[in-house]
């Protein structure tokens, strides 16, 4: 019978029947998916795995560090950090264009990813590469072995030809509530495992306008607001994704006390979805909204106005780029 306990238990058989003696890398993202798969590789083989977290400096509050400190502590990882912030930044300077923020991180991803691999390998070499791909990509993408190499932003894809990996894909018979099941299982926290999605470009495509570090703490101020008020609310397994979008070239002017403020307008997009290919905009409780509304004109000076997008996909998109 299926049950937790017992795909931990077929998960690391088949690990460790096809890894033997050999090494694995995984890149871990901050998502439920890389995570969970890493932590059944780990529980596998343990020291055999080395993990890799490029930290683009484009995650929410506090997730960096949800990868770095808790994730390891709770499994034991080796985990190698490429703190490539500023690099991602510079990249990123004067460009507003939302496909331009995405192919620039992308590239920038995969140049850093594949530095830190070839270290990594050294002389011994490294055979496998861990993705957290599940049985719902493989059908989409045909089956097959190593089929799952299919979302280019989801995935580590187009490595180079001295860079090539066997793919170990332990979450590849598993549907989310499976994998999520696994992950508490194997003792990862109830945040980790129930994240919402989060695009892999990250808040960069949360700034309407170009990305800059200090955009990106106003936006991760408001967001952390909106998260912990949903969060206190019971709301998270209602709710598919919550994108908190910044007007970054958008002004709008305010009162507070006796000042005329000029701030920045930022958008809450709850929303509903089964799947992301449509969804509808969630209607949160009022006091719900209100609190959200009032904690970040209070808390977030750089923001006067707090909308909520009331757009269906389609005709709108979950994110606003
Ligand atoms: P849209 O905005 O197209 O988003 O309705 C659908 C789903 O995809 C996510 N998304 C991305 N994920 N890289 C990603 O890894 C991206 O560039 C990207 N753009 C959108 C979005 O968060 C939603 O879950």
């Amino acid at each position: 019978s299926w049950t937790p306990e017992n795909m931990v238990t077929e998960a690391i058989d088949a690990i460790r029947a096809k890894v033997g003696d050999r090494r694995v890398l995984c890149a871990l993202s901050g998502g439920v998916d890389s995570a969970v798969a890493a932590a059944l590789v780990q529980q596998a083989i343990g020291p055999q795995l080395t993990c890799v977290f490029v930290d683009h400096g484009l995650l929410r509050q506090g997730e960096a560090e949800q990868v770095r400190d808790d994730f390891v502590r709770i499994t034991g990882v080796d985990l190698v950090v490429a703190d490539e912030t500023e690099r991602f930044l510079t990249a990123l300077k004067g460009v507003s264009d939302p496909e331009e923020k995405r192919k620039i991180i992308g590239r920038e991803f995969i140049r850093t990813f594949e530095a830190t691999a070839r270290d990594l390998a050294g002389d011994r070499g490294i055979d496998f590469l861990v993705q957290g791909t599940l049985y719902p990509d493989v059908v989409e993408s045909g089956g097959g072995e190593g089929a799952a190499n299919i979302k280019s932003h989801h995935n580590v894809g187009g490595l180079p030809d001295d860079l090539q990996f066997t793919l170990i894909e332990p979450l590849r018979h598993m549907f989310k509530d499976e994998v999520r099941a696994v992950g508490l299982q194997l003792g990862l926290p109830e945040e980790m495992v129930w994240r919402h999605p989060f695009p892999g470009p990250g808040l960069a495509i949360r700034i309407v306008g170009e990305v800059t570090a200090d955009r990106l703490d106003t936006l991760r101020r408001a967001d952390a607001i909106a998260r912990h008020e949903l969060t206190a609310a019971r709301l998270d397994r209602e709710i598919w994704q919550f994108p908190v979008v910044l007007l970054a070239d958008v002004r709008s002017v305010g009162v507070q006390g006796d000042g005329r403020t000029y701030g920045h307008p930022i958008v809450l997009r709850p929303v509903t979805s089964d799947d992301a290919m449509t969804a509808d905009w969630a209607r949160l409780p009022y006091e719900v909204l209100e609190k959200i509304s009032n904690r970040i004109t209070n808390e977030v000076p750089e923001i006067n106005r707090v909308t909520v997008d009331i757009t269906s996909k389609p005709p709108g998109t979950i994110e606003w780029e």
